[in-house]
Formats: C-alpha cells, structure tokens, sequence
C-alpha cells in the first residue's frame, strides 16, 4: 500500500499549506497509452490531510493547455465562496500558465471529502482524497482502527476523455461509456493484456481497517463489495452516521463512504470490487411530463430532467461546441459586464436576472423556484440569509427515468424524504424524517422518484447545484443559489483575493 502525499504536509499551526502542479502526463491503461491531465503527475491525484479548523492552502500552478479550476468538494467555504472552484460561477478559471491559491477554512468539518477539477471534463483525472481528521485529542465515534485506506474509484477511457466530450456535443449523441472501472487508478486484471497489477491492499487477520470510500467516477453509480466480508458504515460526505452493517455499498459520483472492515476470515485473497449501477425504475410510474412552466402551488421546487439521449442537440451543437449553454451565457454575460467576472463577482446584479426566492422558513409546498435545465430563464435562485430552504426534487419521465445524484455547493443538507413516483405535497409531507435525518452534500434522486432536502441558507455566496453525472451538467442539470449578505461581519462574504483569477 502506498499513500501519496502532498509535497508539505501539516505544521503544527493549523495550517496546511500545498503546492499543486497541473501537468500532462502518459498513462497506460488496458494496454494503451494516452496523456492525461494530472495533478503532480498522479492518478488519482494525492491525498490532502488535514484536520477540523485547519486552515488549507493550496497553490495551484496550471502547466497545460486547458484551463483548470478545483473544487473542493463537500467543504462548506464558510465566507470564502472564492475558493470553492466552479468555473465560471465563482472564479474565472486558472488559464495557462496562471497560479491560484486556494485558502479555505475546514470549519467544523471531519470526515472524508474530495476534491476535483471543476471544468470540462478534466475530473475524469484531476481528483483525488481529502481527508479531514477530527481535532487533536478527539476520537472517532467507532473503535479505533488499525488503519486507515483511501479507496477512490474512477472511470477510465482509452481515448482522450475532453475528445469524447466534444464528439458528443457536436453529434448530440450520448458520450462513449468509458473503458473501465478503476479502484485507486487500477483497472484490474484484463484478459491479454499484462497490465501494472490491480490495487492490493495487504490486510491482517482480526484487525479492523478504516475504508475512505470516493466516488470520482465520470458518470457512473457504482457498487463496492469485498468478498466474504461485511462492512460496517460509519460516515457518509464526512457526516458521521448511525453504523449499519451491509455488505455492499452503493456510492454515486460525489458521494462518499467510510466503512468499516474487520477481518475475520482465513487467509487468503479476497477480491474487492467496484461495479456499476444499472438504471431500472422499480416501477413504472407515471411521471411527470415537462416543460413545466411558471410557478405552481402544488409543484416539486425543482424538476430534473435533461436533453435526451440520442437526439441531437441542435442549439448545442451549431452554437456552444464546448461546455453548454449555462456557461456560454455566463460568458457573454461577464463580456457584458465590467469588469468581466463570475456570477460570483457580479451577485448583486443577480438579483435582478433572478427575481425569484426560494421558499422561506420552512414554508412547505410553496414551491416558487427555478427549474433545473438548460434555459434561458431558471439559472438562479436567491434564498435570503438564514432561511430554510426546502427543496423537493423529482426525477421525470422525460425520455427514460434514471437517477440522478444531485450536488449542492456550500452546504450540507438533511435527506428528509423520498419516494417512487410523482412527490404529493399533501401525503407525502407526513411522512418526512425530522427525527434522524442522513446528512449530506449529494443525494441521489431515485429514477422515476423524488427526494426532498433541506438546509439552512447560512452561507453568503453564489452555490451551484447540479447533478454529478458530468454528461447532466453537461448537458444542463445545474442551478445556482445566491445567498446574500446578512448582517454584519460573520454573515459576509470575504473580500475576494488579490489573485483571484480574471476571465
Ligand atoms: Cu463535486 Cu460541483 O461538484
């Protein structure tokens, strides 16, 4: 077992400072070679350690062609939205050749999170582990284990994955599915093929081991299973849970799990396996059909839905070869600016390109908000300052239902329902969990199903939601909440850094 390191680790102050070079690099995979973009020449990329309130810093260099941005995944940016990465929407993006440091406060945050690259498809190999210790001092709330592993699972393509995305949206067809499911950058075995030997992870007998589980994959749901054992679930997206044993997870991209494993069978190997998750609706209810228009009563908050496989997407494709139209708009628009910038950098002017509010304290079934799609309108919706937002998400029988892992920037919200077909905001309200809701920063939404959230809108910034299958942004499924200013210093955004990257 090898653990990657950052190049400067934690000092004594709180402080973890890291240096990042964004550099290509070969990678041979399933018999074939092709440059990637890496962070450190590494897939995955390193592990940051931390710990609760440190405060991180990391300086990234951008050495390729492509402009690069990382986001911090699940991290709550408490005031410094700067630094939470998506392109366009909080930061320009680091252009070639430019530097960045990211400076963040890990406030009240331990568990395992992620970090990945936040444009284009470039997550497809710029991510890797971030792994938050409690404070000096302050145990787990399960045994102590013997020791701890990171696992990350990935995609891997032999083609180039920024190629495939672009063949895509110039033909309107569905992306390639990739090559290969990866545990730490390996593929496994591959028949004809002597590959570099998949991930082995030397355990011994009756010890009890710490599995950070990460899904970095692309677009694919998977399972994680080790033979013969169980595994006990102790954290999900760095929120402790109640354990409950089980003896296969499923994480969708974004998601993670720590788990974990006690060896108590015989020597021996066991194999240890990611697999992935095939879309079927547990039943065929009827759907919701779109478009949906204006605002509604008795309407979810937000409707997922997507452009369809297998049709062209014309405007896409004779308009914005690359990156959708959400982000082409968000260029035009920071040309129409002065100066040119992110919706972050121009949050005031978004009030008035997006009237609506979400709704307030815990005001349930108004829904009021913007639609999750590729359109004109519905980009963003404010939600003032420390107000409950409650969102019901539904999935839609647009083309084919399928579930769709949705992420929220800057917060962490409570799971309070879900259900198979059509939300029914007089029935299904009753049935919510105030009690003992699972806590997280992705959920998914069930195919042919909804799934209701809430949070608390304590953050002032401008916080992306979308799902985190990269052909759904891709194609449209992302929003934005903007947050505004309360009062006083606490509830303020932080000046933005002097090297905040221009667009
Ligand atoms: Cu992990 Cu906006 O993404």
């Amino acid at each position: 077992m090898t653990q990657q390191c950052f190049t400067k680790q934690q000092s004594a102050d709180g402080i973890v400072e890291q240096g990042t070079q964004v550099v290509m690099k070969n990678a041979t995979r399933l018999c074939s070679t092709k440059p990637i973009v890496t962070i450190n020449g590494k897939f995955p990329g390193p592990t940051i350690y931390a710990r609760e309130d440190d405060t991180v810093l990391v300086k990234v260099v951008n050495h390729v062609k492509y402009n690069v941005s990382i986001h911090w995944h699940g991290v709550r940016q408490l005031r410094t939205g700067w630094a939470d990465g998506p392109a366009y929407i909080t930061q320009c993006p680091i252009q070639p050749g430019q530097v960045y440091v990211y400076n963040f406060t890990l406030t009240g945050q331990r568990g395992t999170l992620w970090w990945h690259a936040h444009i284009l498809w470039l997550r497809a190999t710029v991510h890797g582990a971030l792994v938050i210790l409690p404070k000096l001092g302050v145990p787990y709330p399960f045994p102590r284990p013997h020791m701890e592993q990171v696992i990350v699972l990935g995609e891997w393509w032999k083609s180039d994955t920024e190629a495939i995305i672009n063949e895509a949206l110039k033909s309107g067809l569905a992306p390639n599915v990739s090559d290969a499911h990866t545990i730490n950058g390996h593929p496994g075995p591959v028949q004809g093929c002597q590959s570099q030997g998949g991930f082995n992870f030397k355990v011994e007998q009756g010890n009890t081991y710490l599995l950070r589980i990460v899904n970095a994959a692309l677009n694919e749901e998977l399972f994680f299973k080790i033979a013969g054992h169980q595994l006990t679930v102790v954290e999900v997206d760095a929120v402790y849970t109640k354990p409950f044993k089980t003896d296969t997870i499923v994480i969708a991209p974004g998601q993670t799990t720590n788990v974990l494993l006690t060896t108590n069978r015989g020597t021996g190997k066991y194999l240890v396996a990611a697999s992935p998750f095939m879309d079927a609706p547990i039943l065929k209810p009827k759907l919701k059909h779109l478009p949906c228009t204006g605002p509604t009563q008795d309407r979810p908050l937000l409707v997922l839905h997507r452009q369809p496989r297998n049709q062209p997407l014309r405007h896409l494709r004779e308009r914005e070869p690359r990156g959708g139209r959400f982000q082409q708009r968000l260029l035009r628009d920071a040309q129409d600016l002065s100066p040119p910038g992110t919706f972050l950098q121009h949050k005031r002017r978004l009030h008035r390109r997006f009237p609506r509010e979400a709704p307030g304290d815990v005001q349930l079934h108004r829904h009021a908000a913007g639609e999750l799609r590729d359109d004109e309108r519905d980009e963003g919706v404010q939600a003032r300052v420390n107000s409950t937002v409650q969102l019901v998400l539904q999935d839609t029988g647009m083309i084919a239902p399928e579930n769709h892992p949705i992420h929220l920037h800057g917060f962490n919200f409570f799971v309070i329902g879900r259900g198979i077909g059509n939300f029914d905001p007089k029935k299904d309200p009753k049935k919510f969990n105030l009690v003992d809701p699972v806590e997280r920063n992705t959920v998914g939404v069930p195919a042919g199903g909804w799934t209701a959230i809430r949070f608390r809108a304590d953050n002032p910034g401008v916080w992306f939601m979308h799902c985190h299958l990269e052909i759904h942004t891709t194609w449209g499924l992302k929003m934005a909440f903007v947050v505004d200013n309360g009062k006083g210093p606490n509830e303020s955004l932080l000046p933005p850094p002097s090297d905040l990257p221009e667009c």
